[in-house]
Order: structure tokens, then sequence, then C-alpha cells
């Protein structure tokens, strides 16, 4: 089993504290951070490509809009944020692109709900070595599980918010780890198709790729929205359609997406093998279109 998150070590991480830069052993967060007590924060994983952080006006964009659903508003413009990121990768010792975490927390206060108990958010960077796909899996592909734990509702928690609180899919995940799966597919509480625990769903059938509509309940992924970007310029029709698990079994081909995988093609779903077994012509041909187009963006 492989699992999917980026599980590389976190010893060579440098991270940023409120403007303070240390080694990962000696940076510290309160603990009546709000964050900490209620799991009021969000986040965004952005990677490099050349050393430059990928697509970062989008993820940060996407930052704002999570934490205005919280209702807390970033005080740094984005041009703050992203130089305090290149503070911090100027930082690091290793030489591999970068995997870059930026997480916002509602801040230090009282033990109760109320925010204006906190002062200043908490802004926390982490940046450590990026861990790049194993080759065989970009070929061969990963296996998946259609989880029994569902997405949670948008109207309990919206999983638009890219938040801190990650235990739906942390029980996703444990639930797939468990089952010899890298993944963890979800449904909504109407029983679509949502997404998966950490990335995007796709699939491919008869030449058009399908992904499930926003309106199903999933994080508007920066590379799923790329992806369509890219589809349309290489000629592959994609589609936002509401799917179900009967859909699954006459896929051609399964992929998923994310900033930090990439267009990873899926395989296997549970015990059922997926079209041929191996990464399908379409998925190969969207994930080189994207390199191309994530080299050229990035100065390669
Ligand atoms: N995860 N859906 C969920 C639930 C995610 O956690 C992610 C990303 C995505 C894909 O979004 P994007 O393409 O913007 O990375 C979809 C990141 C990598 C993470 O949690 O670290």
């Amino acid at each position: 089993m492989i699992p999917l998150g980026d599980n590389g070590t976190v010893e060579q991480a440098v991270v940023n504290v409120n403007g303070v830069i240390s080694d990962s052993a000696s940076a510290v967060v309160s603990v009546f951070d709000h964050g900490f007590l209620y799991g009021e924060g969000i986040y965004e994983t952005v990677r490099t490509y050349n050393h430059r952080p990928f697509l970062l006006d989008r993820h940060l964009h996407r930052l704002r809009a999570s934490a205005d659903m919280l209702g807390l508003t970033i005080p740094p413009t984005d041009e703050a944020l992203a130089n305090a990121i290149t503070a911090t990768t100027d930082r690091v010792t290793f030489q591999t692109e970068r995997y870059i975490r930026l997480l916002v927390t509602r801040g230090v206060g009282d033990l109760s709900y109320d925010p204006t108990s906190c002062a200043t958010p908490t802004i926390v960077i982490i940046v450590k070595p990026h861990r790049e796909n194993d080759a065989a899996v970009t070929t061969d592909g990963i296996r998946i599980m259609l989880s029994s734990v569902i997405r949670n509702h948008p109207d309990a928690i919206n999983p638009r918010i890219k938040s801190n609180n990650l235990l739906n899919s942390a029980l996703a995940m444990q639930e797939a780890m468990r089952a010899g799966a890298s993944e963890a597919l979800m449904r909504n509480h109407r029983g679509e198709l949502s997404e998966c625990a950490q990335s995007n769903f796709f699939l491919v059938r008869h030449g058009i790729a399908h992904t499930p509509p926003l309106d199903a309940g999933l994080l508007e992924g920066i590379t799923r929205n790329f992806v369509f970007e890219i589809a349309k310029v290489a000629g592959i029709p994609v589609s936002e359609t509401v799917l179900r698990a009967e859909d699954l079994h006459s896929a051609d081909e399964m992929f998923l997406t994310s900033t930090t995988r990439e267009i990873l093609p899926v395989t296997r779903l549970d015990d059922h093998v997926v079209g041929t077994g191996a990464a399908g012509p379409i998925t190969r041909a969207l994930a080189s279109a994207f390199h191309k187009q994530a080299r050229t963006l990035s100065g390669l």
C-alpha cells in the first residue's frame, strides 16, 4: 500500500510562526490558539516547480475565500504573504522542490468560542522537501477505496472551506489505509460521489473526463481547475457530472488530482480493476499536458 499523503519526513522542515523562522523542532504555537482548541483555521498546500511556488496567486485567493467562510480576516496582503513564504524557503538547506503549507488560525484567545477574544490570527508556514510521485505509480496507478465515511454535509462544515479541521478526511483515510488503499473516495449525503479524502476525483467514459460538480460538496481544487484549462487546449472534453457508485463500474479510466500528486491514475477500486489496469490514454495525455504547462509557467 502506498499512502497518498505527503508523508515525507518533517525533520528538514523550516517553519515560520508569525514571522519567527526556526527549525522544525523549535517551532511552537500556543495551546490557547483557537486553531488547536477548536480547529478554527484554514490552510493551503503549495508546491514549487523550479523552486517557484506554483499558482500561488490562486492558492492565496482560495485561502482568503476559506477565511471568509470562517469570518476570519487575514491582515497581511498577498504580497506580504508571498514575501513571508520566500523568507522561509530561503532558509532551507535541501535542494529538492519544496512542499509549502500555509496555515492561518483564529489565534490565541480565551477558552471561549468568542472570536473577539483572539486579537490576531496565527500565521504558520511550513516548508519541507516535496516528495515527487514514484515513477511506477504514474504508470501503474494506485488503488483507492470507496469509503463508508461520507463527506461533511455542506450545511455542517462546507467542504469548500480548506479547513485545518481534517477529522472527516482523517477518518476516511484511516479506513482506506486499513483496507490497504492509498486514497478514500467519498460520497455526499445524497449518495453521489464527491471527492477523495485528499484530492479531487475524475473518471473517464467514452473519451470524456467526468468530475463531480461543486454542488456535490467538495473542495474546488486548484489542480481540478487547471485540468479544465489544459484539457481545453488538449481537446479533451471535461464535464462536471453528477456521478454515483454505479458509474464506477463503467469507467474506462479514473484519476485524481491534487497539488502534491498532480494527475495520478487510479487503476484499482476496492477489488475491481479499472480499465486495463494501467494508466489510460486520456489520463496520460492530461498528465503530460499538465507537466508541460507547469514547466512552462515555472520558467523551465
Ligand atoms: N489536498 N480535495 C481535498 C479534500 C484536498 O485536501 C485537496 C488537496 C484537493 C485538491 O486540491 P488542490 O488541487 O488545490 O491541491 C481536493 C492538499 C494537497 C493537502 O491537503 O495537502
